[in-house]
């Protein structure tokens, strides 16, 4: 798979995401891109964190169409002080940026400029979208990405499913995940899947599993605990 030629597809909730003819899978729930990702991500990853903590330190897997970087942006805009990174093999094309949604409506409309910013801003260095988040975004196989170690607060792993990427779901990526975790960080992610939630019990974590969102009955939210 050395390239990827997603189209633009609309979901239930009217918010856009990217369908992979390649691999054959979406890069959001059917049944609302923007009502998943604010669901999983935000309210049971970035909430949960921001409960204790004033700076969080993001890491993304698969920054794909920037919509999770987009919601955690607005989520904080006043209140916290941001480092996002994100991985990304698959960067979108900038024609699919401009045509994404996400910032027609949702309470999203003064987000225009810092969503186009955030896709054209340059790789591999940090850039300052607004004083209080920077945004840092690597092109990297997961599979070769190596983190900082005790690093970061929250991981969105946003990857596609097991069923088409399994390399992405093991012990091995989760151990230097968890490595990569400030004591009590949370990695949450959207697949409840019985060999997922034991990956993340082999690499260390304690498994949680939590309400989904529309369509789906559960998903994760996977904690560092110091033993
Ligand atoms: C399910 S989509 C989610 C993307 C994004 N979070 C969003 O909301 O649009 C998965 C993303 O992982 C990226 N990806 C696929 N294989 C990867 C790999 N080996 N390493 C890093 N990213 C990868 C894809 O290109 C895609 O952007």
């Amino acid at each position: 798979m050395n390239e990827m030629h997603p189209v633009i597809t609309v979901t239930d909730d009217g918010s856009h995401s990217l369908f992979n003819p390649e691999l054959n899978e979406c890069y959001h729930s059917k049944f609302g891109a923007i009502t998943e990702s604010e669901h999983i991500f935000i309210k049971c990853g970035l909430l949960k964190v921001s409960e204790t903590r004033s700076q969080i330190n993001i890491l993304e897997i698969g920054f794909g169409t920037g919509l999770n970087a987009l919601l955690t942006l607005r989520a904080t805009m006043h209140s916290k002080k941001i480092h996002f990174t994100a991985v990304e093999l698959y960067p979108i094309d900038k024609q699919i940026v401009k045509s994404l949604n996400y910032c027609d409506s949702w309470d999203l409309e003064s987000y225009t400029d810092y969503f186009l910013t955030m896709h054209q801003s340059a790789w591999e260095m940090d850039f300052k979208v607004t004083d209080n988040f920077t945004l840092n975004k690597i092109e990297i196989d997961l599979c070769n990405y190596q983190p900082p170690v005790n690093s970061f607060d929250l991981i969105y792993f946003d990857a596609f499913s097991p069923n088409v990427q399994p390399e992405l779901w093991t012990t091995a990526i989760f151990q230097k995940l968890y490595n990569s975790l400030n004591e009590n960080g949370i990695l949450v992610t959207y697949c409840a899947k019985g060999i997922v939630k034991q990956a993340l019990r082999d690499a260390g974590f304690i498994v949680k599993r939590l309400t989904g969102p529309p369509g789906k009955r559960h998903i994760i939210s996977a904690e560092k605990v110091k033993m």
